[in-house]
């Protein structure tokens, strides 16, 4: 079935809103450019991402890595010299492929970044829209796919933050309960994006996809109510958890360089 493009005429930036329509999409543009710009940073330090039981959560897992949380021990040799090895280029483009695919972050950034639209009823540089439906905009719809990774990844972060509740000893001798500022940063990561992804529109359909076929009810239908009762504010887990995630590798980056103090609570 062919598609055809729908016709837009208004002229760009022309509307007949007197609200300040222009304030959010700035916002959004700068809050996102920060993230990304910091983020990239971030990955290719390779070093000071660690701080006693904390990990940071864009290095996490660490697959690679000469930090005690490794997996495999310290980076492949196999690695090409001439390339900067860092762990979170192996797991960073899952979490971020997820993020930029968002069906919400989408409306955001397409707006923001290249006007399209600008917002409501304001008019945008193109004169027709074609959707997502031809390349490269089609390939947002491995969204769904990327679902089950950052699940994994989820996972894996909130083993992160658990251990981050158990402190070596100085001196040695098994590891103890403790509860420090950063305990709570990587719980309150975990916490953020649980709620972000398990809001997703695509795990709606995971949660109430099937009927019975006797009864002709839908199955998961709790589930489903949970999950979109998550959806109604994702813009709000979608920002709170991206804030959250950089403030958490901020927090032991910080703290490894010796900048910042992790104060114990217990
Ligand atoms: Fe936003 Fe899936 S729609 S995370």
């Amino acid at each position: 079935m062919s598609t055809a493009p729908v016709v837009l005429h208004r002229r760009f930036g022309h509307t007949a809103r007197r609200d300040a329509w222009w304030i959010q999409p700035l916002l959004v543009f700068f809050a996102l450019s920060t993230f990304v710009v910091y983020a990239t940073w971030a990955a290719f330090q390779g070093e000071h991402y660690t701080y006693g039981p904390y990990l940071s959560p864009f290095y996490s897992p660490e697959i690679f890595g000469g930090s005690p949380h490794s997996w495999f021990g310290a980076r492949p040799a196999l690695w090409p010299g001439f390339l900067t090895y860092s762990p979170a280029l192996l797991i960073l483009p899952i979490p971020a492929l997820f993020r930029v695919t968002c069906y919400y972050c989408r409306g955001a950034y397409y707006k923001s970044f290249w006007a399209d639209p600008p917002a409501c009823t304001v008019g945008e540089p193109r004169h027709s829209y074609w959707g997502e439906n031809s390349f490269p905009l089609v390939l947002q719809n491995v969204h769904r796919y990327l679902l089950f990774l950052s699940v994994f990844v989820l996972l894996i972060l909130a083993f992160d933050a658990y251990a981050g509740f158990w402190f070596h000893d100085p001196d040695g001798g098994a590891p103890r309960f403790g509860i420090g500022v950063g305990s709570l940063v990587l719980t309150a990561n975990v916490v953020l994006l649980a709620g972000y992804l398990f809001g997703c529109h695509s795990m709606r359909h995971v949660a109430g996809g099937c009927v019975d076929q006797l009864s002709r009810s839908p199955l998961g239908s709790r589930t489903y109510a949970c999950v979109s009762c998550l959806n109604r504010r994702h813009m709000v887990w979608a920002w709170s958890s991206l804030f959250m995630v950089g403030f958490a590798d901020l927090y032991v980056r910080l703290c490894s360089m010796g900048v910042w103090t992790d104060f114990r609570i217990l």
